[in-house]
């Protein structure tokens, strides 16, 4: 299972560093002090430090999380031990184990949209004297060019299975990032988003097919009775002649605490 996933985190990365807003990244560090310990959740094998690295200090210290030793095993091999620890937990059922407050910088990429409405409510609660920067919300289903007489149908499914419960009960999938930015301006914190969309071509032709597998194998998974494998065929070959687009729309989050002044336009 784990190399699956592996696979499919090294495939997203480059992309992901491409689509993320580099505004928020520089609002952030510009926000978290050189002492601050920076918690990564659900950190897998480390692509939110790749990325965020770059804008923060040099000697920034981190905390990952992740309940998949096999993505913190690959972590810890990669990382810089002298500044990046890496913890087993599972961010579901020991929520209460996250550090929050002075002393404290929250981040997490690739990961909200899999938790749930009572999760995100905590975390607000707990999160609002924390900066935190959240990226690669999910915030669209892919959007296939050409389209296919198939694409609702199996947009539908994969819909139903984002918003199943992932662990952390029925999950808000492309609603996590404008629901979490909602209770964090209520609590009183300067909340901004940008986009930081996958927009797709013959240049990214692995991850497309990755998306093209995945895509049908959750289609099948939650109604047998749809032709996913013919779908993932016409799709395989218009990948094959430079003729698949592919959209995937995310969202980036980026919440200062009160008393922060950060120059940032609105949305
Ligand atoms: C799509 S991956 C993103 C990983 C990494 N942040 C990145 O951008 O490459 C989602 C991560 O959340 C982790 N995860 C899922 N459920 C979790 C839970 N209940 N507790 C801790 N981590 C979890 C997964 O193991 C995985 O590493």
């Amino acid at each position: 299972m784990s190399k699956t996933i592996i696979d499919w985190l090294a495939a997203r990365e480059p992309v992901d560093a491409h689509s993320r807003s580099r505004e928020l990244a520089t609002a952030f560090a510009a926000i978290v002090a050189a002492s601050d310990l920076i918690v990564d959740l659900g950190c897998g094998t480390g692509a939110n430090f790749r990325f965020l690295d770059t804008y923060l200090g040099p000697m920034q210290r981190w905390l990952g999380i992740d309940n998949d030793i096999d993505l913190l095993k690959r972590a810890a091999a990669c990382l810089p031990k002298d500044r990046v620890a890496l913890k087993e937990m599972n961010l579901a059922t020991d929520f209460q184990q996250v550090p929050f407050g002075k002393g404290f910088a929250l981040t997490a990429s690739a990961f909200l949209d899999m938790t749930s409405k009572p999760w995100l409510t905590r975390l607000a609660a707990h999160g609002c004297e924390t900066p935190i920067l959240i990226a690669m919300s999910t915030s669209s289903q892919p959007l296939w060019r050409p389209s296919h007489h198939l694409d609702e149908a199996i947009r539908l499914r994969v819909e139903s299975r984002q918003r199943s419960d992932h662990g952390f009960g029925p999950s808000l999938g492309t609603d996590a990032a404008n629901f979490l930015a909602d209770l964090l301006r209520d609590a009183g914190c300067q909340v901004t988003t940008r986009e930081s969309n996958w927009t797709l071509g013959p240049a990214d032709r692995f991850l497309i097919a990755m998306m093209i597998e995945g895509v049908a194998r959750r289609a099948q998974s939650i109604d047998a009775s749809i032709d996913s494998s013919d779908w993932a065929s016409m799709r395989k070959d218009q990948l094959l002649q430079n003729q698949l687009g592919l959209v995937v729309k995310h969202t980036d989050l980026l919440s200062i605490p009160p008393g922060h002044i950060v120059a940032l336009d609105e949305n």
